[in-house]
């Protein structure tokens, strides 16, 4: 079974359960600062799981590309991927544990679709817990499904929250308990507890159903969805490389030309040392995961913070790997050229893309090429002094240095250490790379491990804000502005547009007093659901580059009793039912965020006050 084949599967197979299928969305999410990335399927929809009606149904299907840089250190072995697809069935408010079991059961099993024998199967369910604010009790729910459907007691392993509860990732949240699925590889088990679920490698996960029941809001407490939800997720990756038998996901038919690429571009043949074949997978991670960046729609392109960052990290990387191989000049866009080719089919958005991702990859390159000439010049220069130290160690402090001022990595200052036998101070460099990031890097780490979207009360208020902001810049700039990205956290909104100049103070005075007025008019907040045609027909604004279904929900601010329509958006929601309740709204800062888009940062006046 090939990647192809999983996909069309899968949606052929949930289309057959009355499930719609939607688009998968953009790796780069809107208006959710706790993440840099689309770190699961269920990401963009996290709305929909908290009560939000999904235009396409209460049943949908998907595939959504995804971004893990969490573990990204780990990338390299057999297994870990910073970019990956997940497969995902969603039930929102509509069927629940016995169902959804039932559906991936068939679906794993029947020789029609996947046809896993019964034999090879093993689950878990939720063990329960008790914590501050509920009694979780064990999910004999689950469990009971799978007894019925033939699973022995030493096949169902109930197991605590770190293994089999999902969600939320960020602070808060929908999240609940899940139910994942396993395939025995046949190995003896590596103890008397070894159990479906062990990490030994006997048992390794295809699918997890997650059965949203609750919504941890932001003081902690588990506040029972009135509405339960399903969400799934089967990673394309895994799932085909278990499938086809092979042992490692880089064996499979989705890294194979990608590999081929590699050794063709470097000379070196995958499988010669265990060494460079950990570079060799490096690079091919890497490339694809940046390819998928640089090819969505809402591009990105290297930079120093944020989203940007983890590109120019990851590109970086892979020429550190390249040059190890014995690859040198433009490395990189070639082999970005076998990824596109091997995945314009399911995503068009990369063939759509393609020049400007073999540039920025060129770019990029080339810039690092400098980096590293000016670095070992550098270093090279420092060296007479270093090796006069009776201890023959390279201080953090320098190391970082050459990090700080030329970009030089850690990991380089290290290899032309150890060659003139040297050792550097690492704990140094670490403790001065953390300070330098705390400063540098709003967020933090955490933004790298995932998140969930905060649906408070006060960011629903920013986000209709958002709205009229957007509106409001159309009215006092031009018809030009249109919306390049938005994050919103409870304490401030963002928001950056297409616009070629900084605004006057004049300009920023008028944006403000614009949709202070609407406020003020307390104007009613409407949402239909009609055709993406029909609505940009009825002049709402959508966010150029995203995918959207051919149903969606358009939210209206003004009507005709309040004096006229004022913003009409194409958007998930949720908004506040009248503007009003934003309180007030002021602007910060304008600044540049790139080259022709301009950044607001504002704050809702008075709404900090009613934060519970
Ligand atoms: N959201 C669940 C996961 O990512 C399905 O595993």
């Amino acid at each position: 079974m090939n990647a192809n084949e999983l996909r069309q599967k899968y949606i052929e197979f949930f289309k057959s359960k009355g499930h719609a299928l939607i688009q998968g969305k953009s790796l780069l999410p809107d208006n959710d600062p706790t993440v840099l990335f689309t770190t699961a399927g269920m990401h963009p929809l996290v709305p929909y799981l908290l009560g939000e009606e999904h235009p396409a149904g209460k049943r949908l299907v998907d595939v959504q590309k995804c971004i893990r840089t969490g573990d990204i250190d780990s990338v390299g072995d057999f297994s870990h991927l910073t970019f990956f697809e997940m497969l995902g069935n969603w039930s929102l408010g509509d069927y629940f544990k016995d169902e959804a079991i039932r559906m991936s059961y068939e679906f794993l099993t029947s020789p029609e679709w996947l046809g896993i024998p019964h034999e090879s199967l093993g689950v878990t369910v939720f063990a329960g817990e008790t914590n501050d604010s509920a009694v979780i009790p064990p999910d004999d729910e689950s469990a009971d499904v799978w007894r019925k459907l033939g699973f022995r007691e030493e096949r169902i392993s109930y197991r605590p929250r770190a293994d089999n509860w999902w969600g939320p990732a960020g602070e808060t949240g929908p999240c609940g308990p899940d139910s994942e699925m396993f395939i025995d590889m046949g190995h003896e088990p590596c103890g008397p507890d070894c159990a479906p679920g062990c990490g030994c490698g006997k048992w390794l996960e295809i699918w997890n159903d997650v059965f949203m029941q609750f919504n941890k809001d932001a003081l902690g407490k588990y506040i029972p969805l009135d509405r339960k939800c399903v969400d799934t997720g089967m990673g394309v990756e895994r799932t085909v490389t278990i499938l086809s038998g092979k042992k490692s996901v880089y064996e499979t038919d989705i890294f194979v030309p990608i590999i081929s690429a590699i050794e063709k571009a470097s000379g070196y043949k995958y499988g010669s040392g265990e060494e460079l074949n950990r570079s060799v997978r490096i690079i091919a991670d890497h490339i694809r995961a940046s390819t998928f960046i640089l090819g969505d729609p809402k591009a990105v392109t290297p930079s120093n913070a944020g989203a940007g960052y983890v590109l120019r990290r990851l590109i970086r990387r892979a020429v550190r790997h390249a040059r190890k191989l014995g690859g040198t000049g433009r490395f990189l866009s070639g082999l970005a050229g076998v990824v596109i080719e091997e995945f314009s089919a399911p995503y068009p958005e990369l063939l759509e893309n393609r020049a400007f991702i073999l540039e920025e990859l060129n770019k990029e390159e080339d810039r690092f090429g400098e980096t590293l000439q000016k670095g070992e010049k550098e270093f090279e220069k420092l060296l007479p002094n270093l090796l006069k130290d009776p201890k023959k160690v390279m201080s953090g402090r320098l190391a970082f240095k050459l990090y700080d001022t030329y970009g030089f990595p850690i990991e380089l200052t290290e290899e032309l250490a150890r060659e003139s036998g040297l050792s550097v101070n690492r704990a140094e460099f670490d403790e001065a790379y953390k300070k330098h990031q705390e400063l540098s890097r709003a967020g933090g780490e955490q933004v790298f491990k995932g998140g969930l979207v905060d649906n408070s009360e006060i960011t629903t208020k920013y986000h209709t804000a958002t709205h009229l902001l957007q509106r409001a810049l159309q009215i006092v700039l031009g018809p030009h502005i249109t919306q390049k990205g938005s994050n919103i956290t409870a304490e401030r909104m963002r928001f950056d547009f297409s616009h070629p100049a900084p605004m006057t103070a004049g300009e920023i005075a008028q944006v403000e007093a614009v949709v202070n007025e609407q406020i003020k008019r307390d104007l009613p907040v409407s949402m239909t659901v009609m055709s993406l045609e029909d609505a940009k027909a009825a002049g709402a604004m959508a966010l150029f580059g995203e995918k959207y279904e051919a149903e969606v929900k358009v939210y209206t601010i003004g009507d005709e009793a309040s004096g006229g329509v004022f913003s009409r958006e194409v958007c998930g929601g949720p908004h506040v039912e009248r503007t009003g309740a934003i309180g007030g709204f002021k602007i910060e800062k304008e600044q540049s965020s790139s080259q022709g888009v301009r950044r607001i940062r504002a704050v809702c006046k008075g709404v900090k006050d009613v934060r519970l």
